[in-house]
């Protein structure tokens, strides 16, 4: 039996040169085999002529080619084959191979939103690098789209199976880096530092793969014409971690459905504060972390001018979904309803009760209202620090998003330097 040997995991391009070529010398599934292997791997001989197959077996098929299962590349070659001869393949929803490959792929689209959830970098020398395990292969597809809403970032992901980098000269793909090798984000930066530049000058043009989401309904890719969130380094606490992973199954309420996924706190394990937000904005719930969008960018300018390391601040909100309404293709924010912030103060407590920070700053009446159990007047209450019911220690001030929503420049600037103040206060008081 013939075997084709493609040059990767997800050697899509090989993948497809050799499925055009089987089908047009008219070899048939049960004939041939695949493997990965570079070393063997041969461009398939030349064929003449060609035959179409709907867009929507090859959408299924670039996705399924992601997942980690052996028998992926024949499994996507039989529906080829059967849709080449004419067989309704994707009309007959109770085929059995159509159906696993339905279940590759979604579990290749799962997997590849994680990744983009839960990725953190670290600023290495102007470059963020990332380190990530991922479930199934999707790193290639998942730095193409990284690298297009993004391309001004200079990135490296690196993976067990394989790196990405993109800068001016566009994505690359090269070796990866196995899990023993990067233990915690010091060996990560120092590992860069060693082998950065080598990691760089191997890599290479990839698979052909397309960005990750193209075949898929589009999302809420971030406005092209927004700046870069800025995003910081952060190391998860294991336990907190965990329940990171717990809280991105969470359907505790309604808000779930809509959101497209969880986006939970993050900063260090002991961190100097803890500042609490309403809930997760439009670029939050796309990017899956806390205080990314604009609201977050000014966030970051008001820290760092209080003289607050956002790295070491855990940064989370009080409602963990992006509740909104659509109008037209935008999606508009919508404030959490007390059933849903009930709901949702199971994970504000456990990231409490695991960090128990030396104090809490509750960025606008929202999240003020959640955790002192009344209705707070922000101008009245903030920038001092007062009880929770609880006693822990905690300092009101406004929310970012207020601060982008005053109209004129000098108001604006009044009540940005009061901002700043204000988180100046809290910075006294946790030392
Ligand atoms: N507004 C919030 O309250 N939280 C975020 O994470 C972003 C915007």
């Amino acid at each position: 039996m013939p075997i084709i040997a493609l040059r990767g995991e997800t050697d899509w391009d090989g993948w497809r040169a050799a499925v055009r070529a089987l089908v047009l010398t008219g070899i048939p599934p049960e004939a041939v085999g695949f493997t990965v292997d570079p070393a063997r791997h041969a461009p398939p001989p030349e064929a003449a002529g060609g035959f179409a197959v709907p867009r929507a077996l090859i959408a299924l098929a670039a996705q399924a080619i992601q997942a980690r299962d052996p028998g992926r590349f024949a499994l996507l070659y039989d529906l080829v084959w059967r849709a080449h001869a004419g067989a309704p393949v994707l009309e007959d929803r109770a085929d059995p191979a159509l159906r696993r490959a339905g279940r590759l792929a979604y579990a290749v689209r799962a997997e590849a939103h994680r990744m983009r959830a839960a990725l953190r970098y670290l600023d290495a020398e102007g470059r963020w690098v990332g380190w990530y395990a991922p479930r199934h292969f999707v790193l290639e597809a998942n730095a193409r789209l990284l690298a297009q809403w993004f391309p001004d970032r200079p990135t490296s992901i690196l993976t067990p199976d394989a790196g990405a980098h993109w800068d001016a000269a566009g994505p690359r793909f090269g070796p990866g880096v196995a899990a023993a090798a990067v233990p915690d984000d010091a060996a990560l930066v120092g590992l860069w530092a060693n082998f950065g530049a080598e990691l760089l000058a191997t890599a290479g043009p990839g698979f052909g793969l397309p960005p990750a989401e193209v075949f898929e309904e589009p999302r809420h890719a971030p406005d092209a014409a927004r700046p870069f969130p800025v995003v910081l380094p952060v190391a998860l606490d294991p336990d907190l971690a965990a329940a990171a992973e717990d809280a991105a199954g969470c359907a505790r309420c309604p808000l779930a459905g809509p959101a497209t996924q969880t986006v939970f706190g993050e900063g260090p394990a002991a961190p100097r504060l803890m500042l609490i937000g309403e809930q997760a904005g439009d670029q939050e719930d796309v990017i899956g972390r806390p205080f990314v969008g604009p609201a977050g960018q000014l966030l970051d300018r008001a820290l760092e001018e209080a003289g607050i390391d956002r790295r070491a601040v855990w940064v989370s909100n009080v409602v963990k979904h992006f509740k909104f309404t659509w109008q037209g293709k935008r999606r508009l924010h919508q404030t959490p309803q007390a059933a849903e912030i009930e709901a949702c103060r199971f994970w504000l407590d456990v990231e409490r009760v695991r960090l128990r920070p030396p104090l809490l700053v509750l960025l606008g009446a929202t999240a003020a209202r959640a955790l002192l159990g009344r209705a707070v007047t922000v101008g009245r209450e903030r920038g001092r620090v007062l009880r929770l019911p609880d006693g822990a220690p905690a300092l009101v001030t406004v929310h970012p998003s207020f601060l982008l929503r005053v109209p004129d420049a000098a108001a604006q600037a009044r009540e940005y330097a009061a901002f700043v103040a204000d988180l100046r206060v809290a910075s006294g008081y946790a030392g």
